[in-house]
């Protein structure tokens, strides 16, 4: 049976959890070889269970690391023409309290992390002719929350490079869209919950369906972004957020 990245190459940053594991399965479901960069060895025991998986311990704040990726994912599978720049953690406190070192922190995670990332990937891809390249942004990088200041900034500067570079390299081949998620099921959110800084219950009052997003229905999105049912879309901000940021009423 042939799915709809038969053949294809996807390597995935922050793959051993939550919504980057759900994308690893589905790409995977569909044909895909892996290769996933995380800092968490878990990263390895998923590769086994996936198969055709390449996992590479390491750091996106790192372009060594970024390079050694890929340069292992073209040994093993040949050239990468997916990639989902994922890695990303939350920063959730008073503005007045964050100290200089907690900004550099995320900004250099999810935003420095994502353009290093975006910059392999680009590279390699033109040199090849084309890709698919997948930037996560948040709900939080199109509408805002108090208490998030390093988050916010930093995924709409996400969103922002995926429209940027969209129109920089469509050109060559290289199709380049976000996915800004509302509040999915993860050990991310699993995290803020335990420490008091949200209230689930809230949250999906707030939300139009009344739910959490589930990780599989983000996969889904980013299968379709990745695969050539999407052809002729790029620099899109994907929001899979349950109606949260189209909701301006009470
Ligand atoms: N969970 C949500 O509600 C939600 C909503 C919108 C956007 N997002 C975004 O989705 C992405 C994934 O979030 P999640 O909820 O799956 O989180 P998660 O904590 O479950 O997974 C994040 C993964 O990234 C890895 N990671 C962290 N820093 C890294 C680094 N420097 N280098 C390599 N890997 C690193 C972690 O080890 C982990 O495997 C993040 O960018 C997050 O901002 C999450």
């Amino acid at each position: 049976m042939t799915g709809a990245l038969t053949g294809r190459c996807a390597l995935i940053t922050g793959g051993a959890s939550g919504i980057g594991l759900a994308v690893a399965r589905a790409f995977r479901a569909e044909g895909a070889s892996l290769v996933l960069l995380d800092l968490d060895p878990a990263a390895a025991s998923v590769a086994e269970e996936l198969g055709e998986t390449l996992a590479v311990k390491g750091s996106v704040t790192r372009k060594a690391d970024i390079v050694a990726a890929f340069d292992a994912a073209e040994v093993r599978f040949g050239p990468v023409d997916i990639c989902l720049a994922n890695a990303g953690v939350s920063q959730n406190a008073p503005t007045l309290s964050v100290s200089e070192e907690e900004w550099e922190r995320v900004i250099s995670i999810n935003l420095t992390g994502v353009f290093l990332t975006a910059q392999e990937a680009g590279r390699r891809m033109i040199a090849q002719g084309g890709g698919s390249l997948l930037l996560m942004a948040s709900m939080y990088g199109i509408v805002a929350a108090p208490e998030r200041i390093g988050y916010c900034a930093s995924k709409a500067g996400v969103a922002m490079m995926a429209k940027a570079l969209s129109c920089e390299w469509a050109r060559e081949g290289v199709r380049v869209n976000a996915l800004a998620p509302g509040y999915v099921r993860t050990p991310f959110l699993d995290d803020l919950a335990q420490r008091g800084r949200l209230d689930l219950d809230r949250l999906k009052a707030r939300t139009p369906m009344g739910r959490l997003i589930e990780t599989e229905e983000v996969a889904r999105m980013a299968v379709f972004l990745a695969s050539e049912q999407a052809s002729a879309v790029t620099g899109q901000v994907m929001a899979v957020d349950g109606g949260w940021t189209a909701y301006g009423y009470l």
